[in-house]
């Protein structure tokens, strides 16, 4: 598609659809086969050999087996390179089968088995790491410590920014630099490609859970990665090897989701930037945690990021006992896991998605995320100010969290 010169918004609402007019159809077709015809057995077994490694399907050839290519899906992975400004992009059932992909392709694959991981990160990737699951070694550092870690057999760099849950910023490019020419794996889930471009900083990858943003609406499951169309070729050979293709049905929702994705970042970005700051002055609130509110020492907002975004991490001075009150006393934010769509959620990190985390890096007890959607700023302020301030009155009693060791 000739894009270069369409603004982001008019990229995300056109990208994906180059052959709906030939096909003679405005909406995206759901592709659900998951065998396709051969043209004869050499071709085919062609093909399969082409698809397998990680190749693209030939015109005179076929798309063999939906675990190896898939139309619904590879148009949407078509739309999300262009936005990301990449080559190319390779789409999982799952932002956790992403990041196994990538690791996979980068270590294992490769023989050097060995991850620098900057911390903080979203706790199912904190987890998968930890785990040796994959049969890694991970050095878990800060940003300062990346170039200390690098190993000879370092595969693969990963970080996160902003970072879940609190938000912190990590200088992309700096990390790139301290690499040597290591890899660099970002999860640009939080910001997405409308605030940032991990790409065009030097990232080798850009991943994100589609399950949030992308999506949109708290209906699909998928993962995503942006990169290099060689890069694509090493993630597509594991996903057609381990299975982990995104189902056409959630590729479909990624792809639609796609096109008010700018709308719904900037609006969620405005009404998370007021509540940021209400919230910095809530006499129930600690600590809040919030790109740029407390300015931008390192200029990354200007360099790196083009906004906040729509998560805020609070801190109360009532510590657990007070977190978990209010996440129990909010009627509008829902009390539920993840983020990243049209209606507000509201988690308590330690007790939940970062619960596997190390106890040293575990988030605060005291601290309580929120995804701020698409509602009407006054009721949001309210619902939190009536959950906040009913907290306060109460006073409730100290206790200590129950957590892992
Ligand atoms: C920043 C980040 N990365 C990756 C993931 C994993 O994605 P998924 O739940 O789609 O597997 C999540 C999930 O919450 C996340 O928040």
């Amino acid at each position: 598609m000739n894009s270069e010169n369409w603004h982001p918004d008019t990229v995300a609402v056109h990208a994906g659809r180059e052959d709906f007019a030939a096909l003679g159809v405005h909406a995206a077709p759901i592709d659900l086969s998951t065998t396709n015809p051969l043209p004869d057995v050499e071709r085919g077994g062609d093909s399969y050999e082409t698809l397998a490694t990680g190749g693209r399907p030939t015109d005179d050839g076929s798309m063999v087996y939906a675990r190896l290519w898939n139309p619904t899906v590879a148009r949407f992975e078509a739309a999300l390179a262009l936005l990301e400004g990449a080559e190319a992009a390779v789409a999982f059932a799952s932002g956790m089968a992403a990041t196994t992909a990538a690791i996979l392709a980068h270590t294992q694959a490769v023989g050097r088995p060995h991850i620098v991981a900057v911390r903080p990160l979203y706790g199912g990737t904190d987890h998968l790491l930890a785990s040796g699951l994959l049969g890694n070694e991970v050095t878990f550092c800060s940003e300062a410590e990346v170039a200390g870690s690098l190993r000879p057999d370092t595969g693969l760099v990963v970080l996160e920014t902003p970072a879940n849950p609190t938000l912190e910023l990590v200088d992309i490019a700096a990390v790139v630099a301290d690499s040597a020419g290591v890899p660099v794996l970002v999860d640009n889930t939080f910001a997405t490609p409308v605030l940032q471009r991990p790409l065009a900083l030097g990232a080798a990858m850009s991943l994100h859970s589609g399950t949030k943003y992308l999506g949109g609406h708290g209906d699909a499951m998928a993962g995503v990665i942006a990169c290099s169309e060689e890069t694509a070729e090493a993630l597509r050979r594991v996903r057609a090897i381990t299975g982990a293709l995104l189902h056409p049905l959630g590729a479909y929702l990624m792809h639609r989701g796609l096109a008010t994705l700018p709308v719904r970042m900037r609006a969620q970005q405005q009404t998370a930037e007021k509540l940021a700051a209400w919230l910095d002055t809530h006499p129930a609130v600690s600590r809040m945690h919030y790109p740029g509110l407390h300015g931008d020492p390192r200029g990354l907002l200007t360099r790196q990021l083009s906004g906040g975004g729509a998560m805020i991490a609070v801190e109360l001075r009532g510590g657990y006992a007070a977190a978990s009150a209010v996440a129990g006393a909010v009627r509008l934010f829902t009390h539920a896991v993840s983020l990243g769509g049209v209606d507000s959620l509201i988690q308590h990190p330690a007790a939940l998605t970062h619960r596997p985390v190390a106890a040293q890096a575990r988030p605060s007890a005291a601290l309580l995320r929120l995804s701020v959607g698409l509602e009407d700023i006054d009721d949001l302020r309210a619902d939190l100010d009536a959950a906040l301030s009913a907290v306060v009155a109460s006073n409730p009693e100290t206790r200590e969290m129950r957590l892992p060791v």
